[in-house]
């Protein structure tokens, strides 16, 4: 695997593949890396020629300081884990590289995707998020570039940035790695205590529930069932819950043949915020 961390030398690396009619498939992550990750860069692997991945820790999408200051930072594993299923290329910039001297966001207009759940809680994190993967795929230029429906609204939002800018990149989306016990991969995970990774995978047995009743029951009241679960659990703090439909985000009013829904939740672990989601069947 070769690793750059000058956007210069990757590019002048990569125009020679390009130059060959090369594909270049791309999976953006801020590192710690785990199976969720390994798993967007095999799709990738399967259908690209060569696959690039970044490490980089984005300042401009964490709205809390601490949050960023205590993102677990891992390079020297993520470098193992990549060279195991034999990653062609990693970039790993700093942060002057990737911002020069201004570390603030473009502004996006994200067509009201960026403002419900993530965007409501995260004041500004989906401007940070546009601007780092805007800035990155400008780098790496890839035909394909990989995000899981882990983080399903950015992976939207991602979408409709690629459409509003024209940007010559298919993005594809990828399904959830879970750990045996349900929980969702992530790399904030590593800083649950024993106590709190035993709990944590409440939040998927109850998005199974919730997929379980949502044929029969009305939205609403599954809503409030799932608010007073939480309310009950010694450990886990509910942030947000929302059924809301797939292409829009907006929550459920009334049940529609034809729509697609999806159970999304913000949960808080001491600290630690966990988010999931999962896709519903009407
Ligand atoms: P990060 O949280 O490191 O995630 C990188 C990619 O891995 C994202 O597309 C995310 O959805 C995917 N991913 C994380 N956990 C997953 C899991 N359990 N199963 C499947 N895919 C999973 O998302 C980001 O970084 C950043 O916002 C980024 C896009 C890199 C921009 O800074």
């Amino acid at each position: 695997m070769i690793v750059f961390t000058e956007k210069k030398a990757l590019k002048i690396y990569l125009s020679n593949f390009k130059a060959q009619n090369k594909t270049i498939g791309f999976v953006p992550t801020m590192g710690a890396l785990h199976q969720g990750h390994l798993s967007l860069i095999k799709k990738a692997q399967q259908k690209t020629d060569i696959v690039v991945v970044s490490v980089f820790v984005n300042p401009t999408q964490f709205n809390r300081q601490e949050d960023l200051i205590k993102y677990p930072k891992t390079l020297k594993n993520d470098i193992k884990l990549l060279e195991t299923i034999s990653c062609d290329v990693l970039f790993n910039p700093s942060v002057e590289e990737i911002y020069s001297e201004n570390i603030i966001s473009e502004k996006f207009d994200f067509d009201g995707l960026e403002h419900k759940m993530e965007g409501e809680f995260r004041e500004g994190h989906f401007d940070g998020v546009g601007t780092v993967v805007k800035t990155l795929f400008e780098i790496v230029s890839p035909n394909k570039a990989y995000f899981g429906q882990k983080d399903f609204q950015q992976l939207k939002i991602i979408k409709k940035m690629v459409k509003k800018n024209g940007l010559n990149v298919k993005i594809k989306g990828c399904i959830i790695f879970r750990e045996e016990d349900g929980l969702a991969m992530s790399s904030r995970n590593t800083r649950l205590s024993e106590e709190q990774r035993n709990a944590a995978p409440f939040i998927y047995k109850t998005l199974k529930k919730v997929r379980e009743k949502f044929s029969a029951e009305n939205a609403d009241l599954i809503i409030d069932w799932v608010k007073n679960q939480f309310k009950k659990h010694p450990l886990l703090t509910i942030e947000y819950f929302t059924i809301a439909d797939e292409k829009t985000l907006k929550t459920i009013k009334n049940k529609e043949s034809g729509k697609k829904y999806r159970a999304f939740i913000a949960v808080f672990v001491g600290e630690i915020r966990l988010i999931d989601n999962i896709r519903l069947k009407n």
